[in-house]
């Protein structure tokens, strides 16, 4: 029998999806915002996701060298808990509902992942573990990266609403003072962070005063220029 002490020290992953749309920086700053807030994870990264990993950031993911080639992409030697399951893996710990996780983010989250989630095709494991955190009614966060949206995939995120998932388009603001792009991407990482309960300090919140993100974005730019002056 499982003792009380066991439950309470029980690894509980974040599952991190990461499928094949353009936005694998959304994803690298959502890794690095879980292992910075010392949150376990589970990555499952699909195969055409290999391909806009390769295109966008120049790294052919291999199964058998997952954790150099994370640490490569992170631009960090991967320290905190990861687990690591290959995309064909059905028999991997996420495709169960006995085995405990805290939910999941799919992110970026491509149209044809989207539609197999919605519909439960579970194809590969990205969409049963995801598939396995909806029937378990656990957090599944999904960030569609794609424009324009067209019809099904309008009715796919409908349908991943209605089961309980949330729908998090890669949609950053510019309230926050945004000046990099960098800037852009952390702020739609922190709000998947915001969705997930887990603390961060990616972007300047809302204050309630119009332009606070834009003024002190510019006095901060400011100091920062006088620094490299005096140096
Ligand atoms: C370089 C590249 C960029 C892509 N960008 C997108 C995108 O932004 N959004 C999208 O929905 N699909 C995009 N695709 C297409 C998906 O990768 C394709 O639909 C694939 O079947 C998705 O499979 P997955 O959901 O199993 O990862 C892209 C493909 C490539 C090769």
């Amino acid at each position: 029998m499982t003792g009380q002490n066991e439950r309470v020290n029980e690894r509980k992953p974040w599952v991190v999806g990461i499928s094949g749309a353009s936005g694998t920086p959304y994803a690298a700053a959502v890794l690095r915002g879980l292992l910075a807030a010392d949150e376990a994870v589970d990555l499952v990264i699909s195969k055409a996701a290999r391909l806009t990993l390769l295109d966008e950031t120049g790294i052919a993911f291999r199964d058998a060298q997952w954790k150099d080639d994370l640490g490569a992409w992170l631009s960090s030697p991967v320290t905190g808990d990861v687990r690591y399951w290959p995309v064909s893996d059905l028999a991997a710990g996420p495709s169960s509902g006995s085995y405990r996780t805290k939910g999941m983010v799919v992110v970026p989250a491509s149209t044809a992942s989207v539609a197999g989630i919605a519909l439960g095709l579970s194809k590969d494991l990205l969409q049963r573990a995801a598939d396995v955190t909806l029937k378990e009614r656990r957090r599944l966060v999904v960030v569609p990266r794609e424009m324009p949206l067209g019809r099904s995939t309008l009715v796919h995120m409908l349908a991943l609403h209605d089961a309980g998932a949330i729908v998090a388009p890669a949609s950053p603001a510019f309230y926050t003072g945004a000046t990099s792009a960098q800037d852009l991407v952390d702020f739609v990482a922190g709000k998947v962070l915001d969705l997930l309960d887990v603390p961060h300090e990616l972007f300047r919140r809302w204050t309630g005063e119009l332009q606070a993100g834009r003024l002190s974005a510019r006095a901060e730019l400011r100091s920062g220029a006088a620094r490299a002056d005096q140096a």
